[in-house]
């Protein structure tokens, strides 16, 4: 007995790869053991897996089915919020300025030292819940608001926590090279970093990649990668954030050691998308931030120019509060100008690869994990054309409806 089928979608839209959408009309999903067993037409999917004999059925007349989203970079786990920094950005002040003035990260910094472990994983939960109601399946989530070795193990120990505890697939990331605390000096923080911090994390386990931000006033391209080769020793994959403010040369250290992602990328030259594809590394870009920031958008159509497939991701942080992959699949469209159907890649096969999950996570086949979400859209055009609001309806993680 088959465990779930979706039919009669007026769409399944699903990438195979990173160059091609697929479109089926009338369409079927049916999944078992937490595995999709077939997609097509629901004519055939319902031949050999009737909805009328599954322990679980989603009739999903007039809706789209598409893989559930993958969101490869958030900052999800902290405490406190910056929301009267929101309004002070909004009256002039500067993003930067605010980093420089001991706030920004470094007060939830503050705040998330002070915090316990279960206050954090009750935070953690409750992002995931709205998450998982915008169709994310998979998500990626820094440390980084620790700065020390005590709260950085402690915000990972509780992503490891919250992710036990909810249906959401979770890939955590150590980025102890958040910022510099104020109590010392880059260099000598990134000392700390490699000597103390990175061993603790890998020793125990606790995170899959280790990310560093490499800008202009907070760790150099030396320093980045110092901190990116201790990860690498340690076993933990490089990632990193590059090119967001000032163009200091991230995007072609991410090329040099081989990482999996490069993310941000708002002052990217050609060369360095040149680099970047050459080397295999994903760009993943984040409308959000450049939203709330009010600042261009990265420039999605030098990636596409050079066939080099970008992942996006929401950045969700104290500073981009936004959980929201819909609202991301919006922004690339409605800002950053791409189609619908590179919107939907950007979002489920290649934000896959930005966490180098290249198993079929972010695509619906025979084989690839059973996530999905049915959107209340008669086509998958139709998710950013009506921007700004919930059209994800059902959310369906490993086989089991997680949202109905
Ligand atoms: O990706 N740029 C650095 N890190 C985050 C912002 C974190 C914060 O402001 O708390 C980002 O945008
Ligand atoms: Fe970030």
């Amino acid at each position: 007995m088959t465990d779930l089928v979706v039919h009669d979608a007026s769409q399944v839209a699903t990438p195979t790869d990173d160059s091609e959408l697929v479109v089926i009309e009338d369409g079927a999903v049916a999944i078992d053991d937490g595995v999709v067993t077939a997609v097509g037409p629901t004519e055939e999917v319902t031949r050999d897996h009737p909805p009328e004999n599954a322990t679980d059925a989603v009739d999903a007349t007039g809706k789209t089915v598409l893989p559930g989203f993958v969101d490869p970079h958030t900052h999800a786990v902290f405490a406190g919020d910056r929301a009267d920094e929101f309004s002070a950005k909004l009256d002039g002040a500067d993003y930067q300025d605010i980093l420089a003035e001991g706030g920004g990260i470094l007060r939830t910094v503050r705040a998330t030292r002070d915090a316990s472990r279960t206050r954090l994983v009750e935070n953690l939960l409750a992002q995931f819940d709205v998450m998982l109601a915008h169709g994310t399946t998979t998500v990626e989530v820094k440390s980084g608001y620790g700065l020390d070795a005590e709260t950085e193990v402690k915000m990972l120990e509780a992503i490891d926590e919250a992710a036990g505890r909810h249906p959401i697939d979770v890939v955590p990331t150590f980025m102890g090279a958040h910022a510099v605390p104020e109590d010392t000096s880059a260099d000598e923080y990134v000392d700390r970093v490699v000597d103390e911090q990175v061993p603790v994390v890998a020793e125990n386990d606790l995170a899959e990649f280790c990310d560093v931000f490499c800008e202009e006033g907070v760790f150099s391209v030396e320093q980045s990668r110092r901190v990116l080769e201790a990860g690498t020793e340690h076993g933990l994959k490089p990632k990193i954030h590059a090119d967001e403010f000032e163009r200091l040369g991230g995007a072609q250290l991410a090329a040099d050691v081989g990482a999996t992602s490069a993310d941000h990328l708002l002052q990217s030259t050609e060369a360095d998308v040149e680099a970047l594809g050459d080397a295999g590394v994903t760009p993943v870009l984040l409308p959000g931030t450049a939203f709330t920031l009010a600042t261009d958008y990265a420039d999605a159509s030098a990636f596409e120019a050079a066939d080099v497939p970008v992942a996006i991701a929401t950045d969700f942080n104290p500073n981009c509060y936004s959980q929201s992959m819909e609202f991301a699949i919006d922004l690339a469209c409605n800002g950053m100008r791409m189609t619908p159907a590179s919107a939907v890649r950007s979002a489920t096969v290649t934000a896959a690869n930005a966490i180098d999950r290249t198993d079929g996570t972010g695509t619906l086949r025979e084989g690839a994990l059973g996530d999905l979400v049915v959107a209340d859209v008669p086509d998958y055009e139709h998710l950013p054309y009506n921007f700004g609001v919930q059209n994800v309806q059902t959310v369906v993680k490993r086989g089991e409806v997680v949202r109905r």
